[in-house]
């Protein structure tokens, strides 16, 4: 008797697994929340919060309406869970440094970029010159111990995209971009030309990269398409689509199209975890255990790998240029779906 509703129970218990992997594969627990709860309990607890302040060392940026608030989870089998407004672009901003690093990766290799910028947490502000000056040097070979993910290693990696000339390097850089968001962006012209206007913090980075020899030729050209990048309009499910395409190992959930070798998947998103919401990188690790990109945009991206990837944008920032209610809401939907890559149950 007890043996048959023990037998009872465990088929129970085994088939809410099943359907919890079913659905996604996210459940770590039988009884965890399905992703559109956790994405919905998150959207409705952070709907209210204000604080943060929109970024304004951009004009344009200073302009974006402060309660756009949108969510976006899609998992590596191309399921699409979202709240709030998913339709809204913003400009991509820093979140395209992760994009053009794995683009120079996937044709160069992770030498070129280890070499070249380096892979170590500068520390330092995303556009720190000081970082610059005070670059430490691999003893022996000289290379910098930089970042592809703060402005000097993500201007670097820029000038290190192919291309005969600037618009066959846009191409690419833009093509890249379009595979892994699975449609067609566009650059918003008055993110671009604003930017461009006011960023001369940027062209004396990209001088004194050249200076350094960091940056090998052409730095107007690469602070030019490195601020193009950054100009780049996306919504909540574009920037989770290109989540979820390094959550699924280089391979695009919905498209199918492979951009990234599964090899390479792996120092992409370390690059993320040490780099990736700049000098609070550390804690924002200590509280999720996934590799992120924010961007001054108000957007910010996080990788469960093998899982999901998720998006939000809401453009008022914290004092380290991270959006507030992104990095709150990211947090509480990974915690409440078990996908600290690091928490392990005990058998
Ligand atoms: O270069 C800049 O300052 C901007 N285009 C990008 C900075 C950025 O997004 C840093 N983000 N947190």
């Amino acid at each position: 008797m007890v043996s048959n509703l023990l037998a009872t129970r465990r088929r129970r218990f085994m088939a809410v697994v099943a359907a919890s992997v079913m659905a996604g594969g996210l459940a770590l627990t039988a009884q965890g929340p399905d992703p559109q709860t956790a994405v919905n309990n998150a959207f409705n607890q952070f709907k209210t919060l204000k604080e943060g302040k929109n970024a304004d060392y951009i004009p344009a940026l200073a302009k974006v309406d402060p309660n756009l608030y949108g969510i976006a989870l899609i998992t590596v089998d191309g399921k699409v869970y979202t709240a709030g407004d998913i339709k809204t672009e913003v400009s991509i901003q820093s979140i395209s440094k992760v994009f053009t690093m794995a683009q120079v990766i996937q044709e160069q290799g992770l030498d070129a970029i280890e070499k070249r910028i380096g892979v170590d947490a500068t520390g330092a502000r995303f556009n720190s010159i000081i970082a610059v000056e005070g670059v430490k040097t691999v003893v022996g070979t000289g290379a910098p111990e930089m970042n592809p993910l703060v402005n000097p290693g993500a201007i670097s990696a820029t000038s290190m995209v192919t291309g005969a000339n600037s618009d066959a390097v846009w191409k690419k850089i833009i093509g890249t971009y379009n595979d892994y968001a699975g449609r067609n962006l566009t650059v918003l012209q008055d993110v671009y030309k604003s930017e461009s206007d006011s960023n001369q913090r940027n062209q004396a980075i990209g001088a004194l990269m050249l200076a350094y020899g960091y940056i090998k030729s052409n730095w107007p050209q690469a602070v030019d398409l490195y601020t193009r990048q950054c100009s780049v309009g996306v919504n909540a499910k574009d920037l989770a689509m290109m989540a979820a395409t390094l959550a699924a190992g280089g391979k695009n959930p919905v498209t199918g199209k492979v951009l990234l070798d599964p090899a390479k998947v792996p120092g992409v998103l370390a690059v993320m975890a040490t780099a990736g919401l700049y000098d609070d990188s550390g804690k924002w690790l200590y509280h999720t255990g996934l590799p992120a990109k924010s961007g001054v945009g108000g957007g910010i991206i996080a990788v469960a790998p093998g899982k999901f990837g998720i998006a939000v944008i809401s453009p008022p920032l914290d004092d380290a240029g991270n959006s507030v209610r992104a990095q709150r809401t990211i947090t509480a939907i990974s915690n409440a779906l078990g996908a600290n890559p690091y928490a392990v149950r005990p058998k």
